[in-house]
């Protein structure tokens, strides 16, 4: 059994996963998932019981107990923006609205019209977005009013499983940023967006910093922790301005740290608190990016192991011969901030095989990442280099194929867990392990390897990238809502 160890919990949208890690040298000395069922009861709707996030948890936590001999700190991060309602004895009213849930954009045009964005994006940085939680409380309003008028209080998704550990009603400033309710740029509840929305300041958790402790667990300090891309972020060592960290998870997301706040006008990408304090977010998020070829593989080619289903990429050549993936099966937020837009392959001819289709998924993914990342850079952050985690990058091709569409090196890190292990290291201070998150990312985060763009697909990839983008307006008009939850 390995010794003294800092955890890790991230509530993802598919499954619990932990981490354990020994805090000298940040090696990986456990992991643990247990996953759980995301219900869609209607076209664009997402849903998830909380209890089952606290199962998972559960098991997650007495697996990592069984590998380590003790633990130290204890830290979460999760899927950001989910809404967890709670009545007067703290039940839960209604199954979480997840972060991919569609159903609030009525919601948030309403929140939009009439100079309404403007003063979104002046008083939180952010524009309404289906995803963000108060829309779907909006949604509830209208759509709910006797489940409604239970909520005495909210939280968000690891919120709601730390709370359960510890006790009380807490929150961090980086994942309450997705709630569309906080001051971001002076990471408060914004008083003047709750008077607006006649919200009531008693639901929403007291704020802490990510790294603040906030409650013990059977004796073991627990960090408030941070939203994924917070935590990830962290676990890529990016504390503060320098390499972009780049996420191929589920969403696919760009992000920079910055050391001051920094917001779009239009709000076309987020601007958020960073779990290092005094830091803040940029971030573009695409919704499809691993969950466009989970997609293409669960439909297309269920059973077949991943590594087969990508060496058929490696077959067609880049740019798969005219044919072009437009990668949006969720709607898409950064940057055309659109619910209502489908995805779509374009340029299909009789010469096309398997192998075009899964390639043609990694580039479309590939150049929404680009488009991220274009408006990230217009909104001042810059960056040379980008750090890679989630699943999609245990990829090579992929990463190849990333790395010359974005005409960035990657580096690839040591764990590819990265919220779990960024999370681990916010329990690490938390617990006083180290004295700040600095000192905990020179300590244990490592880069492994660095992949650097193709010279050779760079000029073929920025002339697709040019249809690519002329591809979005032709969709839009084509793209209907699927079932309107109306
Ligand atoms: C961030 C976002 C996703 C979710 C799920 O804004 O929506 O990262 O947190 O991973």
């Amino acid at each position: 059994m390995s010794s003294s160890a800092l955890v890790g919990i991230d509530i993802g949208t598919t499954s619990a996963k932990g981490i354990a890690i020994d805090p000298a040298s940040g090696r990986v000395l456990a992991t643990a998932e247990s996953s759980y069922p995301v219900s869609s009861p209607q076209a664009g709707w997402m849903e998830q019981h909380p209890d089952a996030w606290v199962t998972a948890t559960g098991d997650v936590l007495s697996s990592l107990k069984a590998d380590v001999k003790e633990i130290l700190g204890i830290g979460f991060s999760g899927q950001m923006h989910g809404l967890v309602c709670l009545d007067a004895v703290g039940e839960v009213i209604r199954p979480a609205i997840l972060w991919n849930d569609q159903r609030s954009a009525p919601q948030c045009a309403a929140l939009e019209s009439g100079g309404g964005r403007d003063r979104l994006v002046k008083l939180t940085g952010n524009r309404a977005l289906p995803g963000f939680t108060a829309p779907k409380l909006l949604w509830m309003r209208e759509r709910e009013p006797a489940a409604y008028a239970r909520i005495r209080q909210i939280s968000l998704p690891k919120d709601y499983v730390r709370d359960r550990l510890t006790g009380g009603h807490r929150s961090d400033v980086a994942d309450a940023s997705g709630t569309l309710l906080l001051d971001v740029a002076h990471r408060s509840w914004s008083t003047e967006l709750l008077a607006d929305l006649n919200f009531s300041r008693s639901w929403l958790p007291d704020l802490a910093e990510s790294c603040d402790a906030v409650g013990m667990f059977e004796g073991v300090p627990v960090a408030a922790g941070a939203g994924d891309q917070a935590a990830a972020a962290v676990g890529a060592g990016i504390t503060g301005p320098g390499p972009l960290s780049l996420v191929l998870g589920t969403s696919g997301v760009v992000l920079a740290a910055t050391d001051r706040f920094l917001a779009d006008g239009e709000g076309r990408v987020h601007a958020f608190c960073h779990a290092a304090p005094d830091r803040w977010l940029v971030m573009g998020v695409m919704l499809a990016a691993a969950g466009s070829l989970a997609w293409f593989h669960d439909t297309l080619l269920p059973g077949v192991d991943y590594d087969v289903m990508l060496a058929e990429a490696e077959n067609a050549s880049p740019g798969c011969d005219g044919l072009i993936f437009l990668p949006y099966l969720a709607g898409e937020r950064t940057p055309h901030f659109d619910p209502d837009v489908r995805g779509a392959f374009c340029g299909l001819t009789l010469t096309h095989g398997r192998g075009h289709l899964i390639r043609a998924v990694l580039e479309g993914v590939a150049f929404a990442l680009r488009d991220c990342l274009d408006t990230v850079r217009d909104v001042g952050a810059t960056a040379d280099r980008a750090r890679v985690s989630g699943g999609g990058s245990r990829s090579r091709l992929w990463l190849r194929t990333v790395a010359s569409v974005l005409e960035l090196p990657l580096e690839v890190m040591a764990t590819d867990q990265g919220s779990a292990f960024g999370a681990a290291l916010l329990g690490g201070v938390a617990s006083g392990v180290y004295s700040d998150l600095d000192q905990a990312a020179g300590t244990c985060v490592r880069v492994t390897d660095v992949i650097d763009p193709v010279s050779a697909w760079i000029e073929p990839y920025r002339e697709i990238r040019l249809r690519f983008r002329d591809s979005y307006p032709a969709l839009r008009s084509l793209s209907r809502r699927g079932t309107d939850p109306v």
